[in-house]
């Protein structure tokens, strides 16, 4: 309650807010801002809301890697592991990508008031990269949605606030998991690895599928696929 009563206004008073925090608006879309390590990002019903998973994977790339010249961040959405990396990394150059152009203008504006150079490009998946990067990748990351289409009604009242294309992949839901594993040899360095954030009961069927190590979050879920370019 305290949070909301800090960002009420004259023209969206407290019992305003409270209603719509009631119906399962996220405090963070309320608040207009989510914390994502030292950052923070603004955020709105236009991308996902980053998740401590996340910030977790980004926190593990930090530690295993050092200023990658080039790092890759497919579905970017508000630019949360984009900003973190080049905020982390700043002579990297740090390239990020998203399909929903709602998406980007909001990791555009992040990284202006972040003032973190990172350069957004729109389009589907490896689509939307300029072309001279195609093998030029040190570290690719990626958190898609993997949600499959029937999970969606099952989810949390909350969670469907947001973005339905920043989580539902598909019918199976690993449909662009899938993807983004058979296409990233093309982008990555001889050595090079990508990094995906995978649902937690998705790890056995990858590993049948593609040559991936998995990873657990901080909770012990297997939520990590890497797969290093030979
Ligand atoms: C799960 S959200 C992740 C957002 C952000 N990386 C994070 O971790 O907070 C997935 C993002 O992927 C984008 N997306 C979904 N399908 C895509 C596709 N085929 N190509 C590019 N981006 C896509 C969505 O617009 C959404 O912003």
């Amino acid at each position: 309650m305290r949070r909301l009563e800090a960002v009420a206004t004259p023209e969206r008073p407290l019992a305003e807010l409270v209603k719509l925090r009631s119906s399962g608006q996220p405090l963070q879309y309320l608040e207009g801002t989510a914390a994502f390590g030292p950052l923070t990002l603004a955020v709105d019903h236009r991308v996902l809301i980053p998740r401590p998973e996340t910030e977790y994977l980004a926190a593990l790339l930090v530690r295993r890697h050092s200023h990658p010249r080039l790092v890759v961040d497919l579905c970017t959405g508000s630019g949360a592991v984009a900003l973190f990396l080049k905020s982390v990394w700043p002579q990297s150059r740090v390239v990020a990508t998203d399909f929903s152009a709602d998406a980007l203008a909001v990791a555009r504006q992040n990284g202006h008031q972040l003032r973190l150079d990172v350069e957004w490009y729109s389009g589907d998946l490896f689509g939307a990269l300029p072309g001279e990067l195609r093998a030029k990748a040190d570290l690719l990351v990626a958190n898609p949605p993997y949600v499959s289409v029937s999970e969606w009604d099952l989810l949390p009242v909350d969670v469907r606030h947001e973005p339905r294309s920043a989580l539902v992949a598909g019918p199976i839901g690993t449909e662009i998991i899938d993807r983004i594993l058979a296409g990233v040899g093309d982008w990555l360095v001889p050595g090079g690895e990508a990094w995906i954030e995978i649902g937690e009961t998705q790890a056995l069927e990858l590993r049948e599928r593609h040559r991936v190590e998995i990873y657990q979050d901080q909770y012990g879920k297997d939520r990590f696929a890497r797969m290093k370019h030979d």
